[in-house]
């Protein structure tokens, strides 16, 4: 804010909660750059909203899946991003959900918590190692990679990953291989989702793909919540066709909160933390600021999306 308003007429949403569509529709309007959040939708009807002289989108995030880059495009107006700077954080909470679900922190927090630690038991809250067993990455991005490293180095687990293109630095360095999904997610010990919404990736994990799945599985997503048929994924931890899953995104977000996946002992959700420190926090505010101020400049962007 302190750099934004420096520099121009700063227009905010003040409040807690998104605004509105009308609210967003009529607070755009007149503006040249557009500072967004993931939860804001900025498409088409936005951006005409705002008017010809709108120069600049700037996602506070590194996902773009709420903006409609093509119609963007169309109108000239630069999208920018927030890369990079919540990698390390991000892929810090894949594992921890990861090793959460593996030694079913959630049963056990709440079962001390409830009166049923009654004494240290041989055969109480049993779960899985991690160390030197297979992580599946699928998409190995920045972020992927974060987290692979992590596995890796850290529990000397294998890695498969899958990915639009050969990572032979990757393969060098983690001694990873790629695969197809298919066997991927026959082979993985965890499935950790870490591939952008699009319409390709919408619903990639269904319940074919969960099927496929080992039994001893654990899922876990810190992208987009839309990447997993969520309904699916419901399914398979009722029944427990995989051992367990981590999310730090679902559908919708908030998930409401009497959603029957909150119930699932071996199913953990977080509201969406993967970059909640503040050190990604305040390097996001000052790449989306950036952002703002090259495009109501003419400049390019800095941090423009591909
Ligand atoms: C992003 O930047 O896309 C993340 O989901 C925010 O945590």
């Amino acid at each position: 804010m302190e750099k934004l308003a420096a520099h121009c007429e700063v227009r905010l949403h003040e409040g807690p909660l998104p605004p509105t569509r009308e609210a967003l529709l009529r607070g755009v309007v007149g503006c040249t750059g557009i500072l967004s959040l993931l939860s804001d939708r900025i498409d088409a009807e936005v951006m005409d909203a705002a008017g010809p002289q709108l120069k600049v989108i700037s996602n506070f995030a590194v996902g773009y899946n709420n903006i409609d880059v093509m119609a963007a495009r169309q109108r000239g107006i630069a999208v920018g991003n927030t890369p990079d700077v919540l990698t390390d954080a991000t892929a810090d909470i894949a594992v921890a959900l990861a090793l959460a679900v593996a030694r079913r922190m959630k049963e056990a927090a709440h079962d001390a918590r409830n009166g049923k630690w009654m004494t240290w038991e041989p055969l109480g809250w049993i779960g899985h190692d991690l160390h030197g067993k297979t992580v599946g990455i699928v998409g190995m991005g920045r972020i992927g990679t974060a987290t692979a490293k992590r596995l890796h180095g850290g529990w000397q687990m294998s890695v498969l990953y899958t990915s639009r293109r050969a990572k032979p630095e990757v393969d060098r360095q983690l001694d990873a291989q790629l695969v197809t999904l298919d066997k991927l997610l026959e082979q993985a010990d965890i499935v950790s989702l870490h591939v952008p919404l699009t319409e390709q990736t919408r619903h990639l994990i269904g319940a074919n793909e969960l099927e496929l799945m080992k039994p001893s599985a654990i899922l876990v997503n810190t992208s987009r919540g839309e990447i997993i048929d969520q309904e699916a994924l419901t399914e398979a931890l009722r029944e427990k066709q995989i051992f367990g899953a981590g999310l730090d995104v679902t559908t919708p977000e908030p998930l409401p909160a009497d959603h029957p996946l909150y119930d699932l002992p071996n199913c953990i959700i977080l509201p969406h933390i993967g970059s909640a420190t503040q050190r990604a926090r305040n390097a996001m505010a000052e790449r989306a600021a950036e952002n703002i101020l090259a495009g109501i400049e003419g400049k390019p962007l800095p941090w423009p999306v591909d």
